[in-house]
């Protein structure tokens, strides 16, 4: 609805200047008061709504006590960004819960909410390139987003001892409000107080001994490097923990619901092994710790929540710690602008797990590649374009398996050698950063020396099998 009320605002801001010409310089009223309003969405074309336009955020202060058995959560968002444009209003997102003030940069704002966009007006106007500081306080029982088309639940749900916390794509908004796109990558701090007895675990590293005062204990974590909101996680429970070091000295932690203690170890040993071997397949861990976490939620998915890949009820196997691990470099690291390039994510992961059966000797990517192709003609992944995810199916199949044969298409293509090498550049050149399909086509190229444009327009863009 709002796009287009937008888009209806928009072409008769463009017919009133054609009917002045472009004598008239000056801007319209309306016009100047459109241009401080930042946008309701960042502008990804297929998710209209998430995310906002107009700032961009560059950390996140998470103050948050929750409790069990009322499912309550009260939280203090202290969120640090930057005007790209003047701003009159800016929206956050966030859904659910009871707002009960907030201030820019220490003053009451007003804030007004319709559905998931929350809209916060500063006493006195942002300028372009002014940082800013918003605080916002709220609590309730969160409520999840729950089987939207064929996502599952996700966001922070509430579980009996706690709450399985997994957002991709666009979940964060039940637990903390912000800019809730990949495309707005920010730093955070998290201050999380629960039960004595209840552990919370949040991205990146503790940063103290957790303190419990009156049966309450408080657990603080940051995660010092950039992160999407859809891979924050504040997963509360009670946790079996495992704590030490990868062979090659990065931080490990694997925690695990006492129903998956006979996993722990294997959790760990397994997390800390294919950590230290993406090292050396696509350039160094980005991060400052690894690990995993097991819940006792069934989700029937993972998430590979930055420096915690999180597993929904299930012990996982191989293939899905170096498939969530692989993530850390390619969905975390380096973030998709747009959700329609999920597949460089997605098959990326998808094909790190090819790459893992390779190393350890149990199958080969080629294998795993004509396994997919001699799929028939009518199979549905050939009607699917992975290049171009769709809105209301983006996790499809297609997305990873024949994401995956795309980079194992390029292989072939250009050579282990020269295929490897894109992988680390990739890695490297982008590293914390945002990417889309054309970077990768265009990096491909430069480093072969090739014309890939129809192998890539064949493997990604047509909605056909292609041909080998
Ligand atoms: N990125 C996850 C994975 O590939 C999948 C997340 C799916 N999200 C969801 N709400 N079902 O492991
Ligand atoms: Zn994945």
């Amino acid at each position: 609805m709002r796009s287009t009320n937008r888009q209806a605002a928009a072409l008769a801001a463009l017919l009133s200047m054609i009917a002045c010409g472009p004598s008239s310089g000056a801007a319209r009223p309306a016009e100047r008061l459109s241009a401080q309003v930042g946008a309701p969405g960042i502008g990804d074309p297929d998710f209209p709504l998430d995310g906002n336009g107009g700032y961009d955020v560059s950390h996140y202060s998470l103050k948050l006590g929750y409790t069990p058995s009322g499912k309550r959560l009260d939280g203090v968002a202290t969120i640090k960004a930057t005007a790209k444009q003047a701003l009159k209003r800016f929206n956050l997102d966030l859904k659910g819960f009871e707002v009960s003030g907030i201030s820019v940069d220490g003053a009451a704002a007003t804030f007004s909410r319709e559905e998931h966009e929350l809209t916060v007006a500063p006493a006195t106007p942002l300028r372009q390139g002014a940082a800013f500081t918003v605080k916002v306080t709220y609590s309730g029982v969160p409520e999840p987003i729950q089987n939207s088309s064929n996502l599952g639940s996700y966001g922070f749900i509430p579980t009996p001892d706690g709450a399985f916390v997994a957002c991709e794509p666009n979940g964060a908004k039940t637990w903390f409000p912000g800019n809730d796109h990949p495309a707005d990558k920010a730093t955070f701090d998290f201050e999380i107080t629960v039960p004595e007895g209840v552990t919370a675990l949040a991205n990146g590293e503790l940063t103290g001994k957790p303190e419990t005062v009156d049966g309450r204990t408080t657990f603080r974590w940051r995660e010092a490097h950039p992160m999407t909101t859809y891979l924050a996680t504040a997963t509360v429970g009670k946790f079996q923990l495992r704590q030490g070091r990868t062979p090659d000295g990065i931080r490990n932690l694997a925690a695990v619901d006492p129903k998956f203690n006979d996993s722990l170890d294997r959790l760990y040993e397994v997390s800390g092994e294919i950590t230290d071997y993406w090292g050396t397949v696509f350039g160094p861990y980005p991060f400052s710790s690894t690990g995993g976490v097991v819940d006792d939620f069934s989700a029937g998915y993972a998430l590979e929540n930055q420096t915690k890949p999180l597993y929904g009820g299930f012990d996982p196997d191989d293939d899905i710690i170096a498939h969530e691990l692989a993530h850390q470099w390619f969905g975390n690291s380096l973030s998709i602008k747009r959700w329609r390039d999920l597949w460089l994510n997605e098959g990326f992961a998808t094909y790190a797990e090819w790459l893992w059966a390779e190393h350890e000797g149990t199958n080969t990517a080629d294998a795993l590649f004509q396994t997919f192709y001699a799929r028939q003609a009518t199979d549905p992944i050939w009607k699917y374009p992975p290049g171009r995810a769709q809105p209301g199916d983006l996790f499809n199949e297609s997305v990873y398996g024949r994401g995956a044969m795309t980079l194992h298409a390029l292989r072939e293509a250009i050579g282990d050698e020269t295929f490897f090498k894109v992988l680390k550049t990739w890695a490297g050149e982008h590293q914390y950063g945002t990417v889309t399909t054309e970077e990768f086509v265009a990096l491909a190229e430069r480093l072969s020396g090739k014309q890939l444009d129809s192998l890539f327009d064949a493997w990604l863009f047509q909605p056909r099998r292609p041909t080998i």
